[in-house]
């Protein structure tokens, strides 16, 4: 078990990483008040039993799962839930799930009376390497994803590598994605280590842990995302046009895949492709360079502004280029050309 603590100008807090610890809820987490397990249908349910029969006083609420459950009427109903049990300050919420549960569940503990406990426990690769940590929670609103929500750190993160094993492979490695960003921009050595693994399985526990330090790090430096965390974008500037232009049909990490492809030199190109091949990731799209540019240019409100465009010379590396929005073009270009 490694614990890597985590201080934040909004508290601290511990994320316990390790096979088997989500058995252990019971002992790691303070259970002996009211909680409320928050989980989603797509989750194997003895995930969250296994802390609701660790908890004396627990309810449990299970959302529909997908993105489409991350609004504001489900919002609503867990508070509802919180009330309806007389939930108060000392009381907790627990996730346990991908993202979605995490942005969602932390929503509701960070507005509840405006803030209670709340756990993480996530059972995604995208969640244990990224979202649980960094204190984002959230709702999508308006057809806009995230645009409400509130910075809330967790009072303490689970994270379970056993969970993955009930993951499908797709989901893995589009979660893996993000970790080979991470590396990338960060730890040469974490990269080769992805790269260079003849077993996933037993090597996913070091795998997290290092992007999680990473995040820690990143996170503990600039809470409130106003400098350093911007690094944590890499691939997103493309990779968020080709989210927008693929309308569903391509899973985020694959989307940031091939957005990394597009802001990287040649010689980190060449380090990226296999890995990327290694995991079944794009490192293409198939939309044309005027299609992603309408979505970069977020169909004109970004046109004549300067944006921050993270680039990758050499692995293990980052630089932070601000450019004229346009200019983007440019980097979709040289790499429409590969
Ligand atoms: N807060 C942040 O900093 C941050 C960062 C990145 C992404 N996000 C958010 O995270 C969300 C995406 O998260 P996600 O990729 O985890 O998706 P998700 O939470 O929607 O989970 C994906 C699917 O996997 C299923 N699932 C979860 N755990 C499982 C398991 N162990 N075994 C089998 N199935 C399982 C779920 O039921 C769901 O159908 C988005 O809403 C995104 O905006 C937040």
């Amino acid at each position: 078990m490694t614990i890597l603590p985590c201080t934040t100008r909004q508290g601290s807090y511990e994320i316990v990483i390790g096979r088997g610890v989500l058995r252990d809820a019971g002992t790691l987490l303070d259970l002996r008040r009211k909680v409320l397990v928050v989980t989603d249908s797509g989750v194997p349910a003895s995930y969250a039993r296994t802390v609701l029969d660790a908890s004396p006083e627990g309810w449990l609420h299970v959302l529909p799962q997908g993105e489409g459950s991350k609004n504001l009427d489900q919002w609503q109903a867990l508070l509802s839930e919180l009330t309806a049990h007389g939930f108060t300050r000392a009381d907790a919420v627990v996730a346990v799930g991908g993202g979605m549960v995490g942005d969602l569940a932390g929503f509701a503990a960070a507005s509840y009376m405006r803030g209670i406990d709340f756990y993480n426990i996530p059972t995604t690769l995208l969640s244990q390497l990224d979202s649980s940590v960094g204190g984002k929670t959230g709702v999508d609103f308006a057809g806009i994803k995230n645009l409400v929500g509130a910075f809330k750190q967790p009072a303490k993160v689970l994270v379970d590598p056993d969970c993955l094993k009930t993951l499908d492979a797709r989901l893995l490695y589009e979660g893996l994605a993000e970790g080979i960003k991470m590396a990338a921009t960060c730890d040469a050595a974490l990269f080769d280590l992805i790269a260079g693994t003849d077993s996933l399985e037993r090597d996913l526990e070091a795998i997290i842990t290092g992007g999680l330090r990473i995040k820690r790090d990143v996170v503990e430096r600039d809470t409130d995302e106003r400098g350093l965390r911007r690094v944590l974008n890499f691939g997103h500037t493309v990779g968020h046009a080709i989210e927008a232009a693929a309308g569903g049909s391509f899973y985020h990490g694959e989307c940031v895949a091939a957005g990394m492809i597009a802001c990287c030199s040649d010689t980190a190109r060449a380090r990226l492709l296999p890995v990327l091949r290694k995991y079944a990731l794009p490192s293409s799209d198939p939309f044309d360079t005027d299609t992603l540019m309408s979505y970069v240019l977020h169909d004109k409100k970004m046109s004549g502004q300067k944006m921050t465009l993270v680039y990758v010379e050499r692995i293990g590396s980052f630089e932070f280029r601000c450019i004229p929005a346009e200019e983007v073009r440019t980097y979709i270009d040289r790499y429409k050309q590969l």
